[in-house]
């Protein structure tokens, strides 16, 4: 991060040669001026996160320049010093818009407790413009947060497969992305302006799974009062989302394989054969392939939808997207909820990093919306998250790693690095560091894992 810029205006040579000496110490990049001529030109080139200023300068006084200080950015800290001390031209001060105001003989200690604030605060505003223009270029992949090789390279994949019509088959645990991600492949094809159609197999009965398909004609079954058109002709020329397929009956399967390898099909009851071109994106959190294996999928189908596949890891495997994710749904309900709020404190950012996020990015996402809707602060602190995530602290406290007796080398393995990881919140140049290995290493281990 860089040094803060700070102006300090004095007419007292003696005074602003004592505090620019002081200050630069502190790692502060100090400019001077002493008339307020001299300073307004330097306002004008240069930008200065602080300005230090005497409140009776022989040429200009001290409020117009805190109204040219603020009209030329209204984000610079302005504290005001002054002779003696006179509560009147305090608050005439404050209300012109200075954010600090000191007495004379200047307190060292003092001022720098206050500049030290200021900046902390106005790190904390830096990063967030920050944090929205990255995600506004490089992290945000429609609507997709994510900064690690693991996200980035779904990323990549999406881009590559998205503008041909290969079924793809995601793999992922609740709430790490599949909606979002077939979304994504979806907006990045040329089916685009056509439209993206979501069913959730697992939450509909077999008959009435069918007739959402593939529609149903008139008096097909009890309650078929009119032609009823399914998924498979409304998502014509665009993607058809099978959500939770591995919940498929066997019926239903048979039939979706016919649409699959002939492209028609036929509404329930009816005779006529229809015909679509849709582009299947399916997802799971189930092992499918063991499903083929104990026969509850069809391999053929199987085979069919998996073509392309993707992985999306848990969060807990990928914890350097926690931080990032983590501040963008601040940003998001923040504004949702009208509240400033700045960001997270150092302790709130080590508790989010150590938990292991079960409910993947949707519990990240739910829970830093509660913690926005319940502070009362402008950080986020520990007491605005639920207590589960409190007590994983202590596990990531640990230093001793029990490993029971009996278990595999190569468990033993993952349990080590794994724990290591949590304990350095993730952060897996410091683990590797530790374990003494590269971080490719630890990356192809998660590949490993992932696949085993
Ligand atoms: N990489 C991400 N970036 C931003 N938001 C994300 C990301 N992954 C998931 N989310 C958010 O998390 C929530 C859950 O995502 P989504 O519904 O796509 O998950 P899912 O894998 O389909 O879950 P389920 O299996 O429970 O249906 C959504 O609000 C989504 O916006
Ligand atoms: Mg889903």
């Amino acid at each position: 991060m860089r040094k803060p810029r700070l102006l300090l205006i004095d007419d007292d040579e003696n005074t602003v040669n004592g505090l620019k000496n002081i200050l630069s110490r502190d790692e502060y990049d100090t400019s001077c001026a002493f008339t307020g001529h001299d300073a307004l030109k330097k306002i004008e080139r240069i930008h200065f996160d602080i300005v230090i200023t005497d409140m009776k300068l022989p040429d200009i006084g001290g409020f117009t320049i805190i109204e040219e200080i603020k009209r030329k950015d209204a984000n610079t800290a302005v504290v005001m010093i002054t002779a003696y001390s006179s509560i009147q031209t305090a608050i005439d001060a404050m209300k012109k818009g200075a954010d600090h105001y000191l007495t004379k003989p200047i307190n060292i200690d003092e001022l720098e407790l206050v500049l030290n604030r200021i900046w902390e605060k106005q790190l904390l505003i830096l990063q967030n413009k920050e944090l929205r223009q990255k995600l506004d270029e490089k992290y945000n992949f429609h609507g997709l947060i994510g900064d690690t090789p693991e996200m980035q390279q779904i990323f990549k994949t999406i881009s590559e497969i998205a503008p041909t019509t290969a079924t793809v088959l995601i793999y992922g645990a609740t709430g790490t992305g599949k909606e979002l991600i077939a979304n994504a492949i979806h907006y990045n094809s040329d089916r685009k302006d056509s439209p993206f159609v979501a069913l959730h197999c697992a939450s509909l009965s077999e008959g009435v799974l069918e007739s959402e398909l593939f529609g149903h004609e008139k008096g097909a079954f009890t309650g078929a009062i009119s032609q009823r058109r399914g998924r498979f002709e409304l998502a014509n020329r665009g993607s058809l989302f099978l959500d939770e397929i591995g919940e498929m009956n066997s019926h239903v399967q048979i039939k979706l394989l016919r649409v699959l390898e002939t492209g028609s099909f036929e509404r329930v009851g009816g005779e006529k054969s229809l015909n679509t071109d849709v582009r299947i994106i399916a997802a799971t959190n189930k092992d499918l392939e063991k499903e083929v294996e104990e026969g509850r999928f069809r391999d053929d189908l199987f085979y069919r939808l998996n073509v392309i596949n993707l992985l999306i890891p848990p969060l807990r495997e990928r914890r350097d997207d926690i931080p990032l994710l983590a501040d963008c749904f601040l940003v998001k309900y923040a504004q949702k909820n009208n509240k400033k709020i700045k960001g997270f404190s150092s302790q709130t950012m080590r508790l989010l990093n150590s938990y292991d996020w079960p409910g993947n990015v949707r519990e990240l996402e739910n829970i830093i919306e509660r913690a926005v809707v319940m502070t009362r602060k402008d950080l986020i602190e520990p007491d605005s998250l639920p207590s589960k995530i409190n007590l994983s602290i202590k596990k990531a406290n640990r230093d001793v790693f029990s490993i029971p007796f009996g278990t595999t080398l190569k468990d033993a393995e993952r349990k080590i690095i794994t724990e290591t990881l949590q304990a350095m919140n993730g952060s897996k140049s410091k683990a590797a560091k530790i374990l003494g290995i590269s971080t490719r290493k630890i990356e192809y281990k998660h590949k490993e894992w992932s696949t085993t």
